[in-house]
């Protein structure tokens, strides 16, 4: 079955950058893994997902004329920490998904343990694609190391996620959902901002609005997947619809309601392009229309 067709294009601009990850993720994502590892690897992280958060780190990168082998390695990095998140929430012990990308999942595919080891090995990859022995300079590769494993491990993405299993049939006050949105996906959104931009010289005013661009982005981000669980097909997501109301999720729907949750979503849009104007950043376009496609996707 073929994978799911890319559609977060932005025209030329990303049409180029997500030729280049894919080309990098390819060559990085080993095939000769033992046992069939490898190919369970490539399975979840090739040919498929929109690649947002490559393009975050890109676009911030290009923004503060950063290191440019850096930045890929960042992009492909933070790409192989999403998707072996994506193989972990799938597994049946947390939402028991059986569609990712338009293909069968990991597990359905390759069996549960394979499927838990594939993300594990992802993990791991993940920081040897950021250490390189050449190429980029070690306390570069320090500070990028320490910006993804905060945002992928007990504070952010992990975190995220354990309160999110542990808030299925609870009412969640708005407060509350938003901390859990912040940890289980905003914070490797942010950081995704930031290890762009930590590849080029920023000012601590840059730096600042960069951050809080990424913040407001990476709610954003998750409030549209609540109102698109509720709104779209599985065709068009690839991925199961209506699977939060099945597992009794909280959500920014089941919270706000359809349309508060849409009001919400433009408002931390215009809070990222506030952000964003803020920064004196001489070119941040790129990241502009990130933030309006998150907001704008259908998928
Ligand atoms: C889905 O992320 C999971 C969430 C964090 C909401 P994406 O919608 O970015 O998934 P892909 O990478 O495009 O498949
Ligand atoms: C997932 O949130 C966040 C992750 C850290 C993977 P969801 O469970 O809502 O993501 P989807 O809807 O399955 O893609
Ligand atoms: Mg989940
Ligand atoms: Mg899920
Ligand atoms: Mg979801």
């Amino acid at each position: 079955m073929g994978g799911r067709i890319v559609s977060f294009h932005l025209g030329g601009w990303s049409a180029q950058r997500l030729a280049r990850v894919e080309e990098a993720l390819s060559a990085w994502v080993p095939a000769d893994a033992p046992a069939g590892l490898g190919t369970a690897m490539r399975y979840a992280v090739l040919d498929g997902g929109k690649r947002l958060r490559p393009l975050l780190v890109l676009a911030a990168c290009e923004a503060v004329q950063g290191h440019c082998e850096a930045s890929v390695r960042a992009a492909c990095a933070v790409e192989l920490i999403h998707a072996y998140s994506l193989v972990h929430d799938d597994m049946p012990c947390m939402d028991n998904d059986v569609l990712r990308r338009g293909k069968p999942t990991v597990h359905v595919k390759f069996g549960e343990a394979q499927a838990m080891l594939a993300g594990d090995a992802m993990q791991a990859l993940a920081f040897e694609v950021l250490t390189p022995e050449h190429g980029v300079p070690a306390a570069l590769q320090a500070r990028l190391c320490s910006l993804l494993a905060r945002s992928a491990g007990h504070a952010g993405m992990a975190g995220g996620q354990a309160i999110d299993l542990a808030s299925v049939g609870q009412p969640l006050a708005e407060q509350q959902l938003r901390d859990m949105h912040r940890r289980k996906t905003g914070a490797l959104l942010q950081a995704s901002v930031l290890m762009g931009a930590a590849c080029g010289p920023v000012s601590h005013a840059a730096w600042s609005a960069l951050a809080a661009y990424g913040d407001a982005l990476g709610l954003a981000f998750q409030v549209v997947d609540d109102i698109l669980d509720v709104t779209s097909s599985a065709a068009e997501l690839g991925k199961a619809a209506v699977k939060d109301l099945d597992n009794n999720k909280p959500t920014y729907v089941s919270v706000l309601g359809l349309e508060r949750a849409r009001a919400h979503a433009l408002e931390l849009c215009a809070q990222a392009h506030a952000a964003l104007a803020r920064s004196g950043l001489a070119d941040s376009s790129a990241l502009a229309l990130l933030a309006d496609k998150v907001v704008q996707r259908d998928n």
